[in-house]
């Protein structure tokens, strides 16, 4: 959501940054900007509507050498996307250029008190007070003391990096609820929103806290807290490549992490699963094992698709750990009275660890005494450093917008999470064992679903005509078919409703016709035969169905319009599977309609604003 990035060292700042906007556009793609000091002391700033490809024609063949820069890829909300919101925005000097991700919530005051004393905006952004307020208050301290007074000055949250053309040798960047990460290469320091476009450079970085600034100049920087005083910070190490944040070949990231997912799921099964005894080693869990022997209780807050990881998840812990388990959307947690208590844990699922919503939800439950635990694949991400213990996902960067990767290697922890429990409870053995098992014959049996990925193209085609559509499933595949529907809404922009098969009868019914097929996820499980009354329900309303099935269940295909089949695996471990066919469904979907897969209208990876 809104990506920053900036540089100074010894290097040509430009390419630093234009690359590191590429690799930060998954955060957000209304528009894009950049401001180099040049060599001369003179600034150059460049901002451009819409992608990043337009700033880069803009500035193609008259980008000047310089040491010292910013750039920004913004997801709008403070004033539609166009040139003129593009960041960075400055002050009326024009000395003072800054970049910003998160809102200023008492901009509108701000502002007007700016505009009585003579200051002229030149944006719809909440983020230009920034710019006016540090030029009002440099008249009277110097830059540094202006930029933390200006701070205190504000509400709201921001990922902050500012330049000024009478300090031009440094970057002040701070923290408030949205990421900033800096990158200590041997040439000179790299800031960014998230490690993406460090990982080229360095792989040594620290993690700003909130209300933390960074000094930074070419060879030196120094962290102070609000109270101005010095914070000595920990430089961590980042595990990623650099080659597994490109495409490698395929048209999509999208396409790319879901054929990763044999390899992400085993990544997130290594080490942690024993077979032979039915059980999990969680070292992240290490520290609390005994704390959660005790739980009697588990919230778990998410987002998104997250969430419906934690619905699965839900699912899993009550059938097979016997734990009271409550699932909730993090935004809703956060603005209502939770109840919790110590023996209560909540547990937050996030890809990126960034998730706002979930990372105030997290600290609510801090807040009331509950321990916390995360899921989350981003190492170092805010949630992964403020939860009390946790599982990192170990899916490698998840770069396409639509989360695919992710979800099913937080299925796997959910899984790993279910034994690890289940075992300290009334699990038996010989249970444990069997789930081991089959959770680890699942990467293998993902390659079969691939195998079918022709077959679901040729589906997509020819449902490619359909507005609506109406996704369906029971139990454990009830997350899924919202998850389905969630895929192919947010990158084919058709409207698909995802219900719980049982709820189809009170209300979602009425919508069937020949134009408005259903998409049942219908595996031979516990609850096979209900799943096919509502498949005959739908049937006899005229309505098509595609059904994902279990591999070899001839009968079905008699019953439906088309079937996708996926292999047979334990119950709770379906969904591992079936979410599958629907990713690729969704991708196709997109890919037929000529839509940009990786980018989809309206969002951005990694919500770091409420
Ligand atoms: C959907 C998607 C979003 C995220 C949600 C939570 O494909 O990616 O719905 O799942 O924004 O994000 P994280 O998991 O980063 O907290």
């Amino acid at each position: 959501m809104c990506g920053i990035v900036g540089y100074t060292g010894p290097r040509d700042a430009g390419p630093i940054l234009l690359e590191g906007l590429r690799r930060l556009e998954y955060r957000g793609y209304d528009s894009a900007g950049i401001a180099l000091v040049t060599e001369s002391g003179e600034l150059f700033v460049e901002k451009k509507a819409g992608k990043l490809a337009n700033l880069q024609t803009a500035i193609a063949d008259r980008t000047p050498n310089a040491a010292i820069g910013l750039a920004h890829t913004r997801w709008a909300t403070h004033g539609k996307p166009s040139e003129r919101n593009a960041h960075p925005h400055c002050d009326c000097g024009k000395k003072i250029y800054l970049v910003h991700n998160g809102i200023i919530e008492n901009y509108k005051e701000l502002k007007a008190d700016l505009e009585k004393i003579g200051h002229k905006f030149s944006s719809e952004t909440d983020t230009e007070v920034l710019a006016h307020l540090i030029e009002e208050y440099k008249k009277q301290v110097p830059l540094k003391e202006a930029v933390w007074r200006t701070l205190a000055h504000v509400q709201g949250t921001y990922g902050l990096a500012i330049i000024d053309r009478s300090e031009p040798e440094k970057i002040f960047v701070a923290r408030n609820g949205s990421p900033l990460v800096l990158g200590v290469a041997d040439d000179g320091y790299i800031i960014a929103s998230d490690i993406a476009p460090i990982v080229r450079y360095t792989n040594q970085v620290i993690y700003l806290e909130d209300g933390e600034m960074a000094e930074v100049t070419p060879c030196s920087f120094q962290v102070t807290n609000f109270k101005r005083k010095k914070v000595e910070k920990e430089i961590s190490k980042i595990d990623w490549t650099l080659e597994e944040a490109e495409k490698k070949g395929y048209d999509h990231f999208m396409l790319k992490e879901i054929i990763e997912q044999p390899e992400s799921m085993q990544n997130a099964i290594r080490g942690r699963l024993v077979a032979k005894e039915g059980m999990a080693k969680l070292g992240g869990l290490r520290d609390v094992a005994d704390h959660l022997r005790e739980m009697k209780r588990l919230v778990i807050v998410s987002c998104g698709t997250s969430y419906y990881a934690g619905l699965v998840g839900k699912y899993m812990f009550e059938e097979y750990a016997g734990i009271r388990t409550e699932i909730e959307y993090a935004s809703e947690f956060r603005y209502r009275k939770p109840i919790l208590d110590k023996e209560t844990v909540v547990l937050a699922i996030s890809q990126s660890g960034e998730t706002a919503d979930t990372l105030a939800a997290i600290r609510e439950a801090k807040n009331k005494g509950a321990m916390t635990l995360g899921i989350v694949n981003v190492v170092g991400s805010t949630i992964a450093r403020e939860t009390d213990a946790g599982v990192y996902n170990h899916a490698g960067p998840e770069i396409g917008v639509a989360s695919t990767k992710a979800f099913t290697s937080q299925l796997s922890i959910l899984a790993l999470f279910t034994l690890f429990l289940g075992r300290q409870r009334d699990m038996s053995f010989v249970m444990g064992k069997r789930i081991a098992e089959e959770l680890s014959k699942v990467p293998e049996q993902m390659k079969k679903v691939f195998k079918d990925s022709q077959h679901i193209k040729r589906i997509s085609k020819k449902y490619s005509g359909f507005s609506d559509f109406l996704y369906l499933g029971r139990k454990y595949n009830y997350p899924i078919a919202m998850e389905g529907a969630l895929k192919i809404k947010e990158i084919a922009y058709v409207h698909a409703e995802g219900y719980p098969f049982g709820e189809m009868k009170h209300g979602p019914i009425a919508l069937i016709d020949e134009n408005f097929p259903t998409v049942a996820i219908a595996t031979r499980d516990s609850v096979y035969e209900k799943t096919l009354s509502g498949i005959q329900e739908s049937k006899a309303r005229g309505g098509k169905v595609v059904a994902v099935a279990t591999a070899g269940d001839k009968s079905i295909a008699k019953l439906v319009d088309d079937v996708i089949y996926i292999p047979k695996t334990l119950e709770m471990l379906t969904p591992l599977l079936s979410v599958i066919p629907l990713q690729i469904f969704a991708y196709y979907s997109a890919v037929q309609k000529g839509l940009d897969v990786d980018r989809p209208r309206n969002l951005a990876k990694s919500v770091t604003v409420e």
